[in-house]
């Protein structure tokens, strides 16, 4: 089984890394031969192919990671056959824009994290193959459409924005004193654990806040200052403006 990438960029190298620590023999992935594709290839020993046909023509699954608006044009005309599968990780671009018949096409949306194994991937339609690859990255996480693929990415843009609360916090919190080492390490396994709990309990969410938010502490405090700051309204409307990017809708909302 050849895993070919097409597209060596920033979040490929993340996939790959991610791979590595899976397990995965690195003579068993083929690298499209641009970004950071030579350099990763002689770190680690993947295979690098002449040009994107040669991958096209060697490998038993294609992820397609190069940049959203090149997607299109970049799978177009390169020699696809049966029984392949292509992995697409581009934001927003809808399957039926990527022309790779009579080869199989499932989207996926990995995180940076992936390369500790640690991604939430969400993917679209539900193939035993795609769900293997993924699995290898974290949490691999099957969705019943595109539609809910479109809603689950905005999912991507989140992760960023907690990485900022995050540097937001730990910088804060060192101004006023704290090590700046300890700061960035408790709020990021702040965070962690705030996911986890939620991820790893059934109650319903409105429950173990409230067990939480004890009237008049500091919890409570922090979130009347946040609400009447309007930062609850910001947050949903930086999530629907997202989602419109991706669906093409930026301008069909009014605001
Ligand atoms: N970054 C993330 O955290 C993240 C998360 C989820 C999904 N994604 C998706 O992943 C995709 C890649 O994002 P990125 O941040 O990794 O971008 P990136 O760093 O710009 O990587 C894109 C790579 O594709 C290469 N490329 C472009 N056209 C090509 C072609 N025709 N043949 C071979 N290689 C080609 C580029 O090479 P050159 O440098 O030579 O142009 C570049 O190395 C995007 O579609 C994005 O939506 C990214």
């Amino acid at each position: 089984m050849i895993i070919g990438i097409l597209g060596v960029g920033h979040l490929a190298a993340s996939m790959l890394a991610g791979f590595l620590r899976s397990g995965l023999d690195p003579e068993t992935i083929l690298l499209s031969p641009r970004g950071k594709a030579a350099a990763l290839a002689t770190r680690h020993g993947f295979r690098l192919a002449a040009g994107n046909r040669d991958l096209v023509e060697r490998a038993d699954i294609v992820i397609v990671a190069v940049r959203p608006a090149q997607a299109p044009e970049t799978v177009m005309g390169l020699p696809w056959r049966e029984g392949q599968l292509v992995v697409s990780v581009c934001a927003g671009v809808p399957l039926s824009r990527l022309e790779v018949a009579p080869a199989r096409a499932v989207r996926a949306m990995p995180f940076t994290a992936s390369e500790i194994a640690a991604s939430p991937t969400v993917y679209f339609p539900d193939l035993e193959q795609a769900r293997a690859v993924l699995d290898r990255l974290g949490p691999a996480i099957a969705l019943a459409s595109e539609a809910d693929f479109e809603v689950a990415t905005v999912s991507a843009a989140v992760y960023g924005w907690a990485q900022d609360l995050i540097r937001k916090t730990a910088e804060w919190s060192s101004a006023e004193g704290l090590d700046p080492a300890i700061a960035r390490r408790l709020t990021a396994l702040t965070f962690v654990a705030a996911g986890r709990l939620i991820a790893e309990k059934g109650e319903p969410m409105d429950q173990m806040l409230e067990e939480l938010v004890t009237p008049g502490g500091i919890t409570e405090r922090g979130l009347q200052v946040l609400s009447a700051r309007s930062v609850p309204a910001a947050w949903e409307e930086a999530c629907a403006a997202v989602l419109d990017k991706l669906t093409g809708r930026a301008d069909a909302r009014p605001r």
